[in-house]
């Protein structure tokens, strides 16, 4: 059989994630490939570690990639951090907190949650009051839950944990870019990414970076894989996955260069550029443009008549929630907005299925012109599909935002 040459058609991606990447980082994915210790490789590696130290205004010198989508840095995070039997406090306001608690699940923890209706967050007071009755020996949390919208407050959560004697991981998937996030600043131990959102990269690299503090409970778990080096290293109960043993990966992106997995050149090539990108633009820069392009496609979307979802004052940056309108079919619209338009935006999970639509404003896609593209094309197809929309109310909302923050 013959199969025609591979040529899938040219989306805009303005979804939850994944987006288009940046054409800089889809070019990087493709140079040339070399040996995983070739000085010029392992050079980049540390590159890369220093640009993402920038990405999350860290100084930790654990910083680096974990081969895999997001939930591999989790899983990673959470099967090295956490022993079986230790007890792990969750904070769940969404889908992807309800992920965190799975996988502590599965890496053999006792958890207990906290929870918020989907669409609103945690105060810290709450978090504490969770930890003093639950003493946990880490707690989790998301920071912007992509199923729900919303962006869970951070600052000052770390020391908060630390009072309580647990360590805190945070899943910075969706927002890591998009929205203020200060690792050591607001003293978080573990916090991992993945490129497909705000990074504007493919999805299949997950950066990750580690406190000391963390680094130290992690390393009381290192055992070297047999055959690497010469006698025999292990201390502590063994960590119970070899690809996602941190202990391993320190190793492996550290100084010793121990063997571990074969490093993905392009992956590794991708987030380099997408680090690199947002380097040269600085990080605080690239904050504002989500905030100024997810706030106009919000205008825009009211503009248009339609209810924005969640408590607004703690909404992500770059993903808008939209109540589907009662007299439209929400999956309808959506697969003729991806036909007429080739635009892609998402429904949610669960409770949230068909019930709102999310559109993501990220990466490269945090874009005045997308945010202007879709805003139309939405406008077109409320109106095919019969629901009564004010002629150009979308377009003219997010302009005329525009036209305030210039002025
Ligand atoms: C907040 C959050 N966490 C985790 C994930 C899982 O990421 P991945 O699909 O890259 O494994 C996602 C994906 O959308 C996400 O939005």
């Amino acid at each position: 059989m013959t199969l025609d040459q591979l040529n899938p058609p040219t989306r805009l991606l303005m979804g939850p994630g994944p987006i288009n990447a940046d054409p800089r980082v889809a070019r990087a994915t493709a140079s040339a490939l070399t040996g995983q210790f070739d000085p010029w490789m392992t050079a980049t590696m540390n590159e890369t570690m220093g640009l993402y130290r920038s990405v999350f205004s860290t100084a930790n010198e654990q910083t680096f990639l974990v081969d895999g989508t997001s939930r591999a840095a989790i899983e990673a995070a959470l099967v090295s951090l956490v022993s079986p039997g230790q007890t792990v406090l969750v904070a769940v306001m969404g889908r992807f907190g309800l992920l965190l608690k799975e996988i502590a699940e599965r890496a053999g923890a006792q958890v207990v949650t906290i929870e918020r209706p989907w669409g609103t967050v945690f105060t810290l007071d709450e978090i504490e009051e969770g930890l003093r009755t639950h003493r946990p020996d880490v707690f989790a949390t998301v920071q912007g839950d992509t199923a729900t919208t919303m962006n869970q407050p951070l600052d000052g959560l770390g020391q908060l944990c630390h009072r309580y004697g647990a360590l805190c991981y945070v899943d910075a998937t969706a927002s890591v870019a998009g929205n203020t996030l200060l690792v050591d600043e607001w003293g978080l131990d573990v916090v991992s990414a993945g490129l497909q959102k705000c990074l504007g990269g493919p999805s299949g690299s997950a950066p990750i970076t580690i406190s000391e503090r963390a680094r130290e409970v992690i390393s009381s778990r290192r055992h070297v894989e047999a055959g690497i080096t010469e006698g025999a290293e292990g201390l502590g109960e063994r960590i119970r996955s070899n690809y996602l043993d941190l202990a391993m990966l320190m190793d492996y992106w550290g100084p010793r260069r121990l063997n571990h997995h074969t490093e993905s050149g392009p992956m590794l090539y991708a987030a380099r550029e997408c680090a690199r990108i947002i380097a040269d633009e600085g990080i605080a820069n690239t904050v504002e443009r989500h905030r100024l392009h997810g706030a106009a496609m919000a205008a825009g979307l009211a503009g248009l008549g339609l209810e924005l979802f969640g408590d607004q004052t703690h909404r992500m940056n770059n993903v808008i929630g939209v109540k589907i309108p009662d007299d439209v079919g929400g999956d309808a619209l959506r697969a003729a907005l991806l036909e007429d338009f080739a635009i892609e935006i998402g429904t949610s999970f669960g409770p949230l299925a068909g019930v709102v639509w999310r559109v993501g404003v990220m990466g490269y896609n945090a874009r005045r012109d997308a945010v202007l593209t879709t805003l139309a094309a939405l406008e077109a197809e409320l109106r095919r599909f019969g629901h009564p929309t004010p002629a150009g109310g979308g377009l003219t909302a997010a302009m005329s935002y525009y036209q305030e923050q210039e002025s």
